[in-house]
């Protein structure tokens, strides 16, 4: 692992005019037994603040795949990656992290929930990364809980809550740092109309008030229909 001094972190080159993040001619392979097998290849859009944007595609197509370079947690095989003014592309891991931590909230289509913490402290968890005191960690925790209905589950641990319910805990950890960009691989896939419309809420909510650009992976015409534009993914591009 390499460890970097936080001045190297290169000078975001940002104006009022540029989106948050701008993707370009980016591809993914894998190699799997000697054999190379091509994900992404020629992906180009970009998100603006407050903007939320709807990435659709068959089972397979790359959509994940997608995100996890979004979300810094992959590096694509070529083309280039821009996130708020920084370009990711030759950076090292320590400026990766960091900018990930600081700016880039996770919903993934697995919760990823720590299995013997409560609802309140799991949302608190990337709170604790940063920093924040408990007390302020856990008010902030209970006010996220509340406002993703789950106000009456603050202490229940994920085996004792529904996967929908899972779900909201996962978003309101998401939520918690204020991130400028959201990631959310099917939110709603485990919920029913009226919480799938209460996370989608949430997430509309955060791009417009807190100025969060959100990318939102759906297989739902309703959550896509929310959207401010849909990106598709057909056989690894971007239309
Ligand atoms: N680490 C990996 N190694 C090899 N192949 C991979 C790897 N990750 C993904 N793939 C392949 O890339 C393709 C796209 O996978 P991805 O998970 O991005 O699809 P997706 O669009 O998210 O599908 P779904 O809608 O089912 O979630 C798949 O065919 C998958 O087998
Ligand atoms: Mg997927």
């Amino acid at each position: 692992m390499s460890f970097e001094a936080p001045h190297l972190l290169p000078t975001p080159v940002r104006s009022p005019a540029s989106p948050l993040l701008r993707v370009e001619g980016l591809t993914r392979h894998f190699m799997v037994s000697g054999e190379r097998i091509d994900v992404l290849h020629d992906c180009t859009f970009d998100v603006a603040r407050g903007e939320v944007v709807a990435i659709i595609g068959q089972s397979g197509s790359g959509k994940s795949t997608l995100l996890n370079v979004l979300g810094l947690l992959d590096r694509p095989s070529g083309g280039s990656y821009v996130f708020d003014g920084v370009d990711t592309t030759g950076l090292r891991e320590g400026s990766r992290s960091r900018l990930r931590g600081d700016g880039i909230g996770f919903v993934f289509q697995q919760f990823h929930l720590l299995e013997r913490r409560t609802a309140l402290s799991n949302v608190g968890v990337p709170m604790v990364l940063s920093g924040v005191p408990l007390l302020r960690r856990r008010a902030r925790a209970k006010e996220l809980l509340e406002s993703v209905g789950l106000g009456h589950r603050l202490h229940s641990q994920p085996h004792q809550l529904s996967g929908g319910e899972q779900q909201r805990v996962a978003l309101a950890r998401a939520l918690s740092r204020d991130p400028a960009l959201i990631l959310a691989d099917e939110p709603t896939g485990a919920l029913d109309a009226a919480s799938s419309t209460m996370i989608m809420d949430q997430l509309i909510e955060q791009a417009r008030d807190h100025d969060a650009a959100v990318v939102v992976v759906t297989h739902d015409p309703k959550v896509a229909e929310r959207a401010d534009r849909i990106v598709e993914l057909v056989e690894g591009r971007t239309r």
